[in-house]
């Protein structure tokens, strides 16, 4: 099959699959940006998006789309590897932010993966996993209470740290996924490439900024000892 057999096919697949990521997690930061204005509006939306069907269904869906990108990732890593065999970058007139990121991009993804895990651990498994096996209790709080759940998270320095980290190389993986898909998908004329790389830009420092605010502001509650302020 053309999207699993020729290299521009396997790229096809990472372009559709990073873009679908990229609209969850707009919403997911919109989402978590309630936690600043309302404990109670928050779990509202997380007792939505608990172990209901549907939202079983999109976790499901999410959880392809995730496995689908990261097998694909590694397959054309290998794939481009092997084609460079020991000159990998002996041609290179990107500029230098985009450069790095571009050529860091599988290292990132990986950073991207561990956090994730971490991610799954906080949230996730006390949350969603937590009222599918029936003991909503699971975590300490109770399942929907997703604004307890990042109260405790940020009470840790070291989460709060490795959050920002993860966050940074988020924020790298998407300036340069964002119009590299771009690209794949057809729009690499020399005008729409730059403007691409300049709303990639714009978009990944957005959502980046939008989930480091929800840990800053989670953080220094914690600081300052307020439950609920
Ligand atoms: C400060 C940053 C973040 C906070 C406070 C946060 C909070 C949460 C919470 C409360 C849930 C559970 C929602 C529920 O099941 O009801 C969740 C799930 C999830 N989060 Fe985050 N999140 C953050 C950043 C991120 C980032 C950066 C990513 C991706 C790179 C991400 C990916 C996910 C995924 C994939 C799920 C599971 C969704 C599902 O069950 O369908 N989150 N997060």
């Amino acid at each position: 099959m053309w999207l699993s057999n020729s290299s521009i096919g396997r790229k096809v697949v990472m372009s559709v699959t990073g873009i679908a990521l990229v609209l969850f997690l707009t919403f997911h930061m919109a989402m978590n940006l309630v936690a600043l204005f309302s404990a109670e509006g928050y779990n509202m939306v997380c007792e939505f998006l608990g172990a209901n069907w549907y939202a079983l269904v999109a976790t499901v869906g999410l959880a392809a789309l995730f496995v689908i990108h990261i097998i694909y990732a590694f397959w054309l890593t290998i794939q481009n590897r092997a084609a460079r065999g020991n000159e990998r970058y002996a041609v290179n007139t990107r500029p230098k932010n985009v450069e790095w990121a571009s050529q860091n991009m599988l290292a990132l993804g990986v950073i991207v993966i561990l956090g994730l895990a971490l991610h799954f651990y906080n949230f996730w498994y006390k949350m969603q996993f937590a009222e599918i096996v029936g003991n909503p209790m699971m975590g300490g709080l109770h399942a929907a209470d997703g604004y307890g759940y990042i109260m405790q998270t940020f009470a840790s320095p070291v989460f709060f740290v490795l959050y920002l980290v993860w966050l940074a190389a988020l924020w790298f993986h998407l300036t340069h996924g964002f119009w590299s898909s771009m690209q794949t998908l057809g729009w690499n004329n020399t005008i729409w490439i730059n403007r691409w790389k300049c709303i990639s830009n714009i978009y990944a420092t957005i959502i980046v900024l939008g989930f480091a605010l929800v840990a800053v502001v989670f953080f220094c509650k914690n600081l300052m000892g307020c439950g609920a302020c």
